[in-house]
């Protein structure tokens, strides 16, 4: 079979499609004639890790997993003996974060545990943008002791234009919030065409600095100090950071329950995530069924121009998501 592989830390160049064996099911693994796969911006902190210390769990010198891809959607192919909840010609997706990764690839063999059925009505194209993305936004839009947004809640989302921005605009529109989308100068209609009630342009306006006051932020990939988004939080507002730069990280660390305490406010990195949890994965089928989740494709690409969508993505060009198709 064909399969994305690098053997070194690296831009996009490092990829390579190559022809690789069938792996073959054991215990409870499937494997899973992969239909569709998408592009995240994990894929990319995988193959030139933004933080350092990241390389102490991916392998120091060289990646110790050569496959790519998180988001995948296919069908069942073949199961192992111990496999209870599948057979084969299920249409299945996952998130394969925490099971090898390897979704770049015209078949993947992982533990029953990484998949479920797929949501009913859309295509496996579709499917494949949502188990990584959309139950980021999810969580993102919830605290770790169930407080989440509401009617009426004035809903910020910085980075509303790349993988999880669109999933998290349509999920608080959906609860009844008012949601302003920031994004750079070229992808403010896109934005708006989610649903945005307002947007920002972040190479024009300092965000943090409108006067504005929300009860939510959710802050997709953190550019500002924590310190900078405490003025733009309504009294008991959360601010939701779900990733930033290596420098970023460490400020926040401590900022983070610091400045908390001190303001009654929630302020800080998410750190409740658990990927593709089963009870969210439920959720987000309801809201796609409903129609209210619809992802946002932006460009599809062959398995073999692999390369050429991670390049794509790695260079802010994407308007939502990237699906490869296989
Ligand atoms: N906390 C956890 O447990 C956990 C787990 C997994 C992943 N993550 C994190 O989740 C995030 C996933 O993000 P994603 O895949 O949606 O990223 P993405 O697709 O790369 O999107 C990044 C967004 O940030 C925007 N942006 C870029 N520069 C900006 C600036 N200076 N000010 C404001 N916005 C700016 C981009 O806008 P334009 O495109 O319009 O420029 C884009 O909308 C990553 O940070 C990842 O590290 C967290």
């Amino acid at each position: 079979m064909k399969a994305a592989v690098r053997d070194r830390y690296g831009p996009p160049d490092v990829v390579d499609v190559r022809e690789v064996d069938i792996p073959v099911p054991s215990a409870d693994q499937v494997l899973v004639r992969v239909c569709a796969a998408s592009i995240n911006r994990a894929d990319l902190d995988g193959l030139y890790p933004r933080w350092q210390f990241m390389r102490l769990f991916l392998g120091l010198r060289k990646p110790r997993i050569r496959g790519l891809g998180l988001d995948v959607a296919g069908v069942v192919e073949s199961v192992g003996p111990d496999v209870t909840r599948f057979r084969p010609g299920d249409e299945v997706f996952g998130d394969l974060f925490e099971f090898g990764l390897g979704a770049f690839a015209e078949y993947v063999c992982a533990r029953e545990t990484a998949f479920t059925s797929m949501p009913v009505g859309i295509p496996f194209e579709e499917a494949a943008t949502l188990p990584h993305s959309a139950i980021l936004a999810l969580q993102g839009l919830r605290l770790r002791d169930g407080r989440s947004i509401g009617r009426g809640d004035r809903v910020l989302i910085v980075g509303a234009s790349g993988n999880v921005g669109p999933f998290a605009i349509q999920i608080a529109r959906s609860r009844g919030s008012e949601v302003t989308g920031v994004a750079r100068t070229g992808k403010l209609d896109f934005v708006r065409s989610l649903g945005a009630d307002r947007v920002i342009d972040y190479t024009e306006v300092d965000v943090t600095r409108t006067g504005d006051r929300f009860d939510w932020i959710l802050d997709v990939d953190a550019h500002h100090s924590i310190l900078r988004w405490r003025q733009a939080l309504r009294p008991n507002g959360a601010y939701v950071a779900l990733g930033g730069s290596g420098g970023w990280f460490l400020k926040a660390l401590p900022q983070g329950p610091a400045v908390s305490l001190a303001t009654g406010k929630h302020m800080g990195l998410m750190l409740w995530w658990q990927p593709f949890k089963a009870e969210d994965v439920e959720t987000l089928k309801e809201l796609v069924a409903a129609g209210t989740v619809k992802p946002a494709i932006d460009r599809r690409f062959a398995l073999s121009e692999v390369r050429d969508a991670l390049r794509y993505v790695d260079q802010g060009r994407a308007k939502g998501k990237v699906v490869i198709t296989v």
